[in-house]
């Protein structure tokens, strides 16, 4: 992050070289080169001798990881790691936090050429239209709770997507067992849980979220934000809101609320009481899906038996 352009995003008017030189212990020439720097991303910055720099204009259509701090509005919770491009968020996010010791961090791409989803299917996303991003939170839980995260980050995206769909639209909007988010029958977000254990305990969780935003009808039974809203939505804005709601239902998990945050994600599960199909990697069942536990689990009734599964996919 440029710490020169998070505090010229302060003001709205210039500000002396001198002044940032100053604040920050560092000559008008190192100014100068990180102004020159920001210039290259795309910010359009007016110098003027003896009144210094100002922001006329933020680049376009890119994540600016400076403007998520600014509009978090307090320090951003999660250490941002910006890439133009990758293969995978989550694939880069795993090796990250084995390799170093970093505190909770964000790592979000403009694309990624080698996305992964559930059940080793592929992701599609386009270059700066939708939001993909991984979350490392390093926790202490037992292995059993490992479906607590997967529901919580459901639940979490889902809150957010509503708000930005307003009253009217989020009507549709549901939770396909356990964490896509789909608008009627098409799929607006898909999460991808990953960890990393030792031992019994999980030591970090690697949830990547890919969401539809900007990009066009061209994926079958897919949809997004901007087909919905008929308007562009601003990615950086739609990001802060969702790093705000992960960090505070974090929150709720680590003090053992756990229990709220189900029933609202149960609420808005699609499906429940419904015929389904549903694939349990060995075979294709039908039934009636009657239930859903605290542990992720699925209650089908099968003919006149009822059994509970743990994991597979839920057909469409
Ligand atoms: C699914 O629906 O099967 C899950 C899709 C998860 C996609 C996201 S995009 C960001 C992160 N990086 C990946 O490679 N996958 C997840």
């Amino acid at each position: 992050m440029n710490t020169i352009l998070t505090y010229l995003l302060q003001y709205s008017d210039f500000v002396s070289g001198e002044q940032i030189a100053s604040h920050f212990n560092i000559s008008r020439t190192a100014v100068w080169k990180h102004i020159k720097q920001a210039e290259e991303r795309g910010f359009d910055i007016e110098s003027k001798p003896k009144k210094g720099y100002r922001i006329n204009s933020l680049p376009k259509d890119i994540i600016i990881p400076e403007i998520l701090s600014k509009y978090y509005g307090a320090p951003f919770p999660y250490e941002i790691v910006y890439l133009d491009c990758i293969d995978s968020t989550n694939t880069y996010a795993k090796k990250l936090a084995l390799s170093q010791k970093k505190g909770n961090a964000l790592v979000v791409t403009e694309d990624q050429e080698c996305g992964r989803g559930r059940l080793s299917r592929p992701w599609q996303s386009q270059r700066s239209k939708d939001l993909t991003f991984t979350l490392i939170l390093h926790t202490s839980r037992n292995l059993s709770e490992f479906y607590q995260y997967t529901i919580m980050s459901a639940w979490t995206v889902f809150e957010a997507l509503s708000r930005i769909l307003g009253p009217d639209l989020s009507r549709d909007l549901k939770i396909k067992w356990p964490n896509d988010i789909y608008f009627e029958n098409k799929k607006i977000c898909g999460i991808l849980s990953e960890m990393i254990t030792e031992e019994m305990n999980i030591k970090t969780m690697i949830i990547g979220i890919g969401i539809n935003v900007n990009s066009g009808a061209n994926i079958e039974k897919a949809i997004s934000l901007r087909m919905l809203l008929k308007r562009d939505i601003d990615r950086n804005i739609l990001l802060t809101e969702l790093a705000r709601s992960f960090h505070e239902n974090h929150a709720m998990l680590l003090n053992d609320n756990f229990d709220t945050i189900f029933q609202n994600w149960k609420k808005h599960v699609g499906w429940l009481g419904n015929s389904i199909r549903f694939d349990t990697g060995k075979k294709i069942i039908e039934g009636t899906l009657l239930d859903i536990f605290q542990d992720g689990s699925l209650k089908i009734l099968e003919g006149d038996t009822v059994n509970q599964y743990y994991s597979g996919d839920l057909l469409i």
